[in-house]
């Protein structure tokens, strides 16, 4: 609270210390008095995020011992010059959004396609960056030969080749590797875990099976469970976050070489804040397990957003909101945006606006100009104790 009190003093923003810009807006929406016309909120937002400086946020991050970075596709880092320059400019790490899934790196049960995921690769070797692998065990974006191939009996053969063969590739190069993704259900079941077809073939140790085979494979690679869904503060989410922390508990007890959760927080622009306690405690008894938390997939998103005018300072408070309050934990050490800039977000297609307007869930809008998204990130980093 005292470093939030701070941000907003010097920037000479004094209203609404501590209090979430995004539900703050959305309180003043509901009542139907914006406190300010557009254009004095849109000043008010401007104002609130100044950034002097022009260092990138790869320098503002590494100056306090923290990594940034986002995902990108192959097909825009290859095909756009300036979005590659602005990429490597800004990110410290990257991850291929869907190019490491099996739906792209195994076109036949037989067959590993890293063309694509190795040009990613050496595109982070020479930009300096570091290279981040997402994901080895997930239910989605999996091939059109799954269903028909994958079973009980075959399922652990299968599962196990495709790890050893990804990670050996990969090894010594990597910075993590997301080894299993979305394990935990949504809603309760038995041993919390989803249903999955891994679960169904091999039962609830697929889960340490995948870690310890990655960590066969690349000792040196960080091993991260990630999951969504983590960061609300309602009886769901709360509940799903006890059952993470179950399974982190069971797979430190059983020594399965794990070193961090992921937490991909795609934050709606429109939510009711967070529970700073409630989250805090959460990220200590994590890091008390001798774990590292990554920010693995941020965006704010516009799904159930009504306010566009000044949706950037309302998307911007709410990373102000929620990296303030995550960086304010040691163990969270890396930051991820899921794409850094607006002109490529799966937002766009999956996350729409309810009025058709274009989404701006990223520090860059679409023209790969810095927005007011990124003035908060770069605040926030700044303001992060030091690791
Ligand atoms: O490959 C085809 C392409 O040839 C075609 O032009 C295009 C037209 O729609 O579809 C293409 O593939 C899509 C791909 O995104 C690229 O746009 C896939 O159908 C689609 O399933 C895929 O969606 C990805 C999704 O994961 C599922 O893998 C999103 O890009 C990606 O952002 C999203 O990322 C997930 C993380 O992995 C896990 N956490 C949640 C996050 C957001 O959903």
């Amino acid at each position: 609270m005292k470093r939030r009190t701070l941000i907003v003093s010097s920037l000479g923003a004094a209203t609404g210390a501590g209090i979430a810009i995004a539900s703050h807006y959305q309180n003043q929406q509901q009542q139907q008095q914006p406190p300010f016309s557009q254009e004095r909120q849109k000043e008010h937002g401007i104002a609130r995020f100044a950034v002097t400086e022009k260092t990138s946020l790869r320098e503002r991050a590494a100056s306090q011992g923290l990594i940034y970075g986002a995902a990108a596709s192959y097909q825009p880092l290859r095909a756009n010059l300036e979005f590659a320059q602005r990429f490597a400019q800004e990110c410290a790490i990257l991850v291929p959004t869907n190019e490491l899934k099996w739906q792209i790196l195994r076109p036949t049960p037989d067959q590993f396609d890293f063309r694509r995921s190795d040009w990613m690769a050496r595109f982070a070797q020479k930009h300096n960056m570091l290279f981040r692998g997402h994901t080895l065990v997930w239910y989605q974006a999996l091939p059109q030969w799954f269903k028909e191939t994958v079973n009980r009996k075959n399922a652990e053969r299968i599962l196990t080749d495709h790890i050893t063969t990804v990670v050996k590739h990969y090894a010594g190069n990597m910075h993590s590797w997301d080894v299993v993704n979305e394990a935990i259900a949504p809603n309760g079941s038995k041993d919390g875990l989803r249903q999955t077809p891994w679960l169904r073939f091999l039962g609830a140790d697929y889960i340490e099976m995948a870690f310890r085979t990655a960590a066969a494979a690349d000792p040196q690679a960080l091993l991260v469970y990630n999951d969504n869904n983590l960061e609300y503060d309602n009886p769901k989410t709360e509940a799903k976050r006890s059952r993470v922390l179950k399974l982190l508990e069971r797979l430190k007890s059983k020594r399965v070489p794990i070193h961090a959760l992921g937490i991909q927080s795609h934050i709606g622009a429109s939510s009711q804040g967070f529970n700073a306690k409630k989250l805090r405690s959460f990220l200590k008894e994590v890091a008390s397990l001798g774990l590292k938390i990554f920010i693995t997939e941020m965006d704010v998103l516009e799904k159930n957003l009504l306010e566009l005018e000044n949706r950037d300072a309302i998307i911007a408070g709410v990373y102000q909101d929620y990296l303030s309050l995550v960086l304010d934990e040691p163990a969270v050490n890396t930051v991820i945006t899921w794409g850094l800039s607006d002109r490529y977000t799966w937002a766009a297609n999956f996350a729409p606006r309810q009025d058709g307007a274009p989404v701006r869930p990223l520090p860059l809008d679409t023209q790969l100009e810095r927005k007011l998204a990124w003035n908060a990130i770069a605040l926030a980093f700044d303001q992060a104790p030091p690791r």
